[in-house]
Parts: C-alpha cells; sequence; structure tokens
C-alpha cells in the first residue's frame, strides 16, 4: 500500500515536470488536434510605425496596446512585433544588446506587461521577434568577447585569423555588402558577420551560446510571449573550414561578385537548434515561425523536422516572390507546398520585401487586385501571416533621394538598392495630418494616399478593402471548411481563373478568383467531388450577385472574387 502511494508521489512529480509550465493559447482545438496557432491569423506588426503615443515620431508599445480592439474587430488573434529590444538601431532593432529588455524608445518592460495584458483581453497573444543569428556589437557578449583573445566571451562569436595582411580569412560576403569578415585591429583578428559589421554572429557551436539564447526564450513565455518569429535561421552555422564560396558570374547591388552561399546557408546544424528552440517552446505551448527563404518546397519542408520537432510553422517565402499574378504561377506554388503534406504559413508581404499591393498593382484595378490577393491567401489550406496596413491596401512609398534614405542598405546600394523604407511607412489611421500615426514628425514619411486608404475612412465603406478583409477573416474563423478541410485545385487548365474547394468532411467552400483584367466565364461540375446540386451558397463576394450562385457559366468581371458554400 505504502509502495504504491510512494509511486502515485512519484508518477505526480514526474509530470510536474514534463507538463507545460504555463499554456500559452488553449490545447487542441479540434477533434483532428489542430493546434491554436493553426486557426489563428497571424499579422506582424514594424513597432516603430504602428502607433506613436507619445508623439516622437516613433511608434511604441503603448500605441500597440491603444489598438488591440482595432486587431480585434478586424479578426487577427496575434501579432508579430518586429524587435522591441534595446538596440542601437543600427538595423532597426535587429542589432539587440540586450536579449530580456524593451528598449526604452518603445517603453518598459511593465509597458510590454501592460500591452500582453491588453492582447488577452482582446484575444490576441504576442509573438516576439527573436534574432538568433547574431547580437549588436553593443550587447555585452560582444563587448567582453572583442576585449581580448582570453576573455571567456571570445568564443561567443566567430573569430579567425586573416589570410595575411589586409586579407580576409576566406571570400565569404556580408548580405548587406563586401566582406563579411570585420578586422578588429586590438586582438588582430577578424569577427564574422552576415549582415552590418554592427551584427557579429553568434557562434552557435559553444553550448553556453545555445543555452543562454534558450533562456532568453523562456523569460519571455513565462512574461506571457505566444511565440517567436526566429530571424534569419538560414545562416546560424557556417562551414567550419571556411570553404571559399563559388563565385557566380555578374556583380550585385552592392558592387560584389555574386556567390553561390554554399558554405555559409542551411547547415545540417542549424537543425538542433531548431530542436532545441522548440523544447523550450513545447514547455509552454508556444509556437515558433521561421524567417525560412528555402528555395524550393524540399527545403522547406525540412524546417518542420522530420520528427515535426522543429518549427510548427516555417513561412513559405517562396511565395513572396511568386509573379506575375497568374492562376497558373499561384495554382502550381499552392499545389507543390500543399501536398508536402505540410502545415502551409502562407505570406504575402513583411519589412524587407515590396508590399504585394505595390508589387502586384496595375494602375487600374490595384484595389481589385489587393482583394483577389487576400480572397486567396486567406482561404487557402494553412495559417496566414498579414502584413499591417495591407488590411487598408497600403502601397510602398519608396524614398526619391539618397538623402532622405533610413535604411543603410539603401545608402549602401543606391540607386539599385533603395532600401526598405518603402514598406515600412506609418500606419495609416485617419486623414489627419501624418494619418493620425503622430502629432509629431513621423520618422518615415506617410505615403499621399493616405487621404483615401486609412481605417476610419474604410470602416464606413462597406465596399473597402478594409471592410473585405473585416468579412474575410470572420469567415475564416467560423467555417470550418476554411479552417480544416482539404485543398482541391479545380480547372486546372484555366489560364486565368484561379479556383478551389476547401472540403471538410460533407461541406466545401469554393473558391473562385479571376486573376485577369479580362471578364471571364467559368463553370464548375462538383459531382465527382460529391456536391451534385450546381449551386452554391454565397459566402463573400466581389460581384454583384444573389444569395445563390450557378455553378455553370458564371460571369467573373475583371479581378474578382467569389466564396461560396456548396451543398451535396
Ligand atoms: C531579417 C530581418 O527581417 C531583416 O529586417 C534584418 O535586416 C535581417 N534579418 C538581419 O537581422
Amino acid at each position: 500500500m505504502r509502495r504504491k502511494s510512494s509511486s502515485l508521489v512519484i508518477l505526480l512529480l514526474s509530470l510536474l515536470v514534463v507538463l507545460p509550465v504555463v499554456s500559452a493559447q488553449s490545447k487542441p482545438v479540434d477533434a483532428e488536434g489542430h493546434q491554436w496557432w493553426q486557426h489563428a491569423v497571424f499579422q506582424e506588426i514594424y513597432p516603430r510605425s504602428y502607433m506613436d503615443s507619445n508623439n516622437d515620431g516613433i511608434g511604441d508599445l503603448n500605441g500597440i496596446a491603444l489598438k488591440m480592439e482595432y486587431l480585434k474587430w478586424l479578426g487577427v488573434d496575434a501579432i508579430w512585433i518586429a524587435p522591441c529590444f534595446p538596440s542601437p538601431q543600427v538595423d532597426f532593432g535587429y542589432d539587440v544588446s540586450d536579449y530580456e529588455n524593451i528598449d526604452p524608445m518603445y517603453g518598459t518592460l511593465d509597458d510590454f506587461t501592460a500591452m500582453e495584458k491588453k492582447g488577452k483581453a482582446n484575444g490576441i497573444g504576442i509573438v516576439f521577434d527573436f534574432v538568433v543569428n547574431h547580437t549588436s556589437d553593443k550587447h555585452k557578449w560582444f563587448i567582453e568577447s572583442e576585449s581580448s583573445k582570453t576573455n571567456p566571451y571570445r568564443n561567443w562569436y566567430i573569430w579567425r585569423n586573416g589570410k595575411g595582411p589586409n586579407q580576409p580569412p576566406n571570400n565569404w560576403l556580408s548580405t548587406f555588402g563586401g566582406s563579411a569578415w570585420q578586422f578588429d585591429g586590438k586582438t588582430n583578428q577578424y569577427y564574422y558577420h552576415f549582415f552590418y559589421p554592427q551584427q557579429p554572429d553568434l557562434n552557435w557551436r559553444n553550448p553556453k551560446v545555445a543555452s543562454a539564447m534558450y533562456d532568453s526564450t523562456r523569460f519571455w513565455y513565462k512574461r506571457g510571449v505566444v511565440g517567436f518569429r526566429l530571424d534569419a535561421v538560414d545562416t546560424l552555422f557556417e562551414d567550419p573550414n571556411l570553404t571559399d564560396n563559388p563565385i557566380l558570374p555578374g556583380k550585385n547591388a552592392y558592387g560584389d561578385p555574386k556567390i553561390e552561399d554554399k558554405y555559409t546557408h542551411k547547415l545540417p546544424e542549424v537543425h538542433d537548434v531548431m530542436k532545441g528552440l522548440r523544447k523550450a517552446a513545447n514547455q509552454y505551448n508556444a509556437v515558433l515561425i521561421g524567417e525560412t527563404w528555402t528555395d524550393n518546397v524540399s527545403e522547406l519542408k525540412d524546417y518542420y523536422g522530420t520528427n515535426h520537432d522543429e518549427l510548427q510553422m516555417p513561412m513559405d517565402l517562396m511565395f513572396t516572390k511568386l509573379k506575375p499574378l497568374s492562376a497558373e504561377v499561384f495554382r502550381k506554388h499552392v499545389g507543390a507546398v500543399d501536398s508536402s503534406g505540410e502545415w502551409p504559413v502562407y505570406v504575402m508581404s513583411n519589412h524587407d520585401i515590396v508590399r504585394a499591393y505595390t508589387r502586384f498593382a496595375d494602375g487600374k484595378h490595384d484595389d481589385d487586385i489587393a482583394k483577389v490577393l487576400a480572397g486567396m491567401y486567406l482561404t487557402l489550406r494553412g495559417t496566414a501571416i498579414m502584413y499591417y496596413g495591407e488590411e487598408i491596401g497600403m502601397k510602398n512609398n519608396d524614398p526619391t533621394r539618397k538623402e532622405d534614405v533610413k535604411d543603410p542598405i539603401g545608402q549602401l546600394g543606391w540607386p539599385e538598392q533603395k532600401g526598405r523604407d518603402g514598406e515600412r511607412t506609418p500606419m495609416q489611421w485617419n486623414d489627419t495630418p501624418n494619418a493620425g500615426f503622430t502629432q509629431g514628425i513621423p520618422w518615415l514619411p506617410v505615403p499621399m494616399t493616405y487621404e483615401t486608404h486609412n481605417v476610419a475612412s474604410e470602416q464606413k465603406d462597406p465596399n473597402s478593402i478594409l471592410n473585405f478583409y473585416k468579412n474575410l477573416l470572420a469567415l475564416r474563423h467560423t467555417n470550418q471548411a476554411l479552417l480544416d478541410g482539404d485543398y482541391i485545385a479545380l480547372n486546372q487548365d484555366d489560364a486565368n481563373v484561379y479556383s478551389y474547394l476547401r472540403r471538410y468532411k460533407g461541406q466545401a467552400v469554393l473558391v473562385v478568383l479571376n486573376m485577369s483584367e479580362n471578364p471571364q466565364n467559368v463553370s464548375f461540375n462538383l459531382s465527382k467531388q460529391g456536391f451534385s446540386t450546381g449551386e452554391a451558397k454565397t459566402l463573400l463576394s466581389t460581384i454583384n450577385g444573389g444569395a445563390t450562385q450557378k455553378l455553370s457559366g458564371m460571369s467573373l468581371p475583371s479581378y474578382t472574387v467569389y466564396i461560396g458554400e456548396v451543398t451535396k
């Protein structure tokens, strides 16, 4: 008897160790075991540009807190906030000097807590951005590391001797221009930086680095963060033998030779770190989103982990490179990603790439095209990550003069590389000066389209891009077929209209997207898929039509979306 009760105690104690410490979000949400992040809509927020609560021209955490009701109204469930940790801001926060605090420019730890609470009250989780590849050169670890060759932190970064006088250790290049090696006169060695020289790469082969970084993720999980977007994971490791990268023909925007990133990207060891980060995330039921720039679907699949023990949400960033807007292009790519068997993560825009609104605009149907894009990627199987302002049709506002450029790569590579200021401009809240973002001088200029494309005006217009997004997200949250259904491509020979079914058990939603500037006529016969009434009940559409729609001879004006429920 006594033996039994002591083994019960041991069992309970071991459960305490194994069970999640805190549940970041609710447990699996449906009978099939889908996790909270599979049914969530994420939005990236660039904190410098979202809402400025203290009128210094730069957004802040209190500003984000003020907009939680808006995000809830829109239908966002989690926000990924680009880095807001202490930073010299050389790369606008992607040069972190302390992983466990908030930059005073954005607020304090208390402001973080207040924002997190306000988020929770509105059903919105906070995802932070973890810069895993490098720190700032002002991080205390690097300050120690560069102080001498024998400092205990020396091996936290990648230091090597040059090949000879004024000769870096090899031909590796920084993606932001020039050699990836920076000489340090004090210790006569070079350190490696894939990004700016002020962003030295961490040495992930050192177990102390790994455990300090895993601890920092726990620091935030304990404070309520529900996950991380992991920055630049492809470049965590480099070939320890420093083999030169193969040189390709031609020059890049910085005048450097083009090279193949063979010995500096996606080394197999990356997966060990993904597993380590995932272990920590699992204790808190948290999600990991990866900045995964893959060249093909098989590389993307690798990031989920062979045992699904790496990233739950590696971003499909190949999706951001698809062009032109064409049924064939998107059908082919989505088909390949969907059939990989993983849970896709579609992204159209972010703070590093020209906004999708601008990429696909034709100057005549820009708002209609924006709705077609939303109608597509927010109805596909998988989790979508929106970019702030996309829901109101914000466009890029690129600098036209070198002297106005804030992003250093725009200064270095001008005019071929204008930098990323254009996609990072202040959120357009209303039609008052500075679009209601600040009463001060905004750190980047607001594009003139704020007069028509802003939250307040679009909320009032039932046909606005914003109301289209809002209605679409509401549908996505409640419709079982959109949440969990299979993806079945239809009419695969149609070069202009991209259409598919999302089928879940006995129900299905039909999505029809006219991706051309010409009106199109389409017909669907869905009896093979088990839906033979020849009709759909309209759920959301940009076509003027009735409550039901015949599936033969559907006419679609240029750039339109039709979403309807088909029945047996
Ligand atoms: C990717 C981030 O998205 C980008 O903004 C940053 O400059 C680099 N990583 C370096 O951290």
